[in-house]
């Protein structure tokens, strides 16, 4: 898959609440409300992934959506900085198709260079305790399990908060 990252154009919204609704599970997923509040919030910023593939468009076919060929957003991450020096990863979601090529880290990288510049000497984040494809992801990236949050999601799943030093 060839894709490109550029940033977030408030267009591209719809695109993304669709993804997000397809890479987690209803309780965990955000409410267009949600992703709205996160993706504007301050001191945050949104990267996407847009594919330059061809190959992209036979997949979506097959899938029957109604997603653009060439162009496609196949994946995004919202991230934020706050004064005190903390980064905080929002959500990273890349559509099951063109997992394990890369896009995941890609944007957690873009992510991280873009907290550094902003002068955040650590990032965290949360994941559900149950998300083994999300955990093995961020141990490879550097992150190390801090403590549980219990009944976190709205679904009453615990989830686990991460850390990394930048
Ligand atoms: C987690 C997620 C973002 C990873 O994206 P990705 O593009 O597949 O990630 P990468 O291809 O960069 O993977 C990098 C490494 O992470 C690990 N990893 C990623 N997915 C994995 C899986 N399903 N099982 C085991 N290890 C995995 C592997 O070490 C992988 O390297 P490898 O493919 O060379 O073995 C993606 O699976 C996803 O969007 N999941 C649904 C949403 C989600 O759970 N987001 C995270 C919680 S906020």
């Amino acid at each position: 898959v060839d894709y490109t990252l550029r940033d977030f154009q408030p267009t591209d919204f719809e695109e993304l609440w669709r993804i997000d609704q397809e890479c987690f599970p209803p309780g965990i997923a955000y409410s267009k409300a949600d992703l709205t509040a996160y993706v504007r919030a301050q001191g945050a910023f949104t990267v996407v992934v847009e594919t330059t593939s061809s190959r992209f468009q036979t997949l979506r076919q097959a899938d029957d959506t109604q997603a653009s060929s060439v162009g496609a957003i196949v994946g995004f991450i919202v991230a934020e900085a706050n004064k005190r020096g903390s980064g905080h990863i929002v959500t990273i979601d890349v559509l099951r198709d063109v997992r394990r090529s890369g896009i995941g880290s890609n944007l957690l990288i873009a992510a991280e260079g873009r907290l550094r510049l902003a002068n955040c000497d650590h990032v965290r984040l949360e994941t559900a305790v149950d998300n083994a494809a999300a955990l093995r992801f961020y141990e490879r990236h550097g992150y190390a399990v801090t403590r549980t949050i219990r009944g976190y999601y709205s679904n009453g799943v615990d989830a686990l908060v991460l850390v990394k030093e930048l």
